[in-house]
């Protein structure tokens, strides 16, 4: 059975991030032949054509070269002001550089989120499915993983306690699975 490797990133800079965390209960919850690795967004600057001109910071660079090499993309991101914030735009941003040869081109993608509040960042995510109409990446409709009154099913150690959430990433990350497989233009 072939691996499906997954980068994934959290729209976050908070040491004590949500999303984070739940990217980290993502990977305990992986099925079998799922590996997914998170890259902190730390240290990306924000998006400048002048910089790009003179060759792409090593931050960067790790984040094009692991979404290239990776079989799938999953992001987890807040909602600010009911919109995608800047963090994990100005990701997508990068990435989205050069339009001829985006790492993202064809890249199977997946958006997942948590807030404290009712919506589970449920307009974030919305809105960050429209940049990826532009990068012609795949995003995978359904399901949707809204995690909301978040700091209510993470513990002080930003532990996922919330076994209902946490059954289901099983089952979103299997879905996931299916969907950059079917999606995927090498044909895996
Ligand atoms: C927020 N937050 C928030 N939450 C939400 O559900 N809808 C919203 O529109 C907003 N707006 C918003 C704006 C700004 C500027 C901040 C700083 C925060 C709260 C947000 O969901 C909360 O801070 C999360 O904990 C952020 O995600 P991480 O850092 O925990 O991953």
């Amino acid at each position: 059975m072939p691996t499906t490797h997954v980068f994934a990133f959290a729209g976050s800079l908070r040491e004590g991030s949500y999303n984070r965390a739940l990217l980290r209960a993502a990977q305990e919850e992986a099925p079998e032949g799922v590996t997914i690795e998170i890259f902190d967004l730390t240290g990306v600057p924000l998006y400048n054509a002048d910089l790009e001109a003179k060759g792409d910071p090593d931050r960067v660079t790790a984040l094009k070269d692991g979404i290239r090499t990776a079989d799938a993309v999953l992001i987890a991101t807040p909602e600010y002001n009911h919109g995608v914030p800047a963090v994990t735009k100005n990701a997508v941003d990068w990435a989205s550089r050069p339009p001829k040869d985006s790492p993202l081109d064809g890249k199977p993608v997946g958006i997942i989120g948590a807030s404290p509040g009712m919506t589970g960042s449920a307009r974030g995510q919305s809105q960050l499915r429209q940049a990826f109409e532009f990068t012609n990446s795949y995003c995978m409709p359904q399901p949707e993983i809204l995690v909301a009154r978040a700091h209510e099913k993470f513990d002080e150690e930003g532990r996922l306690t919330d076994e209902k959430t946490r059954s289901f990433l099983g089952k979103y990350l299997t879905a996931f699975e299916e969907w950059a497989t079917r999606v995927s233009e090498d044909g895996r």
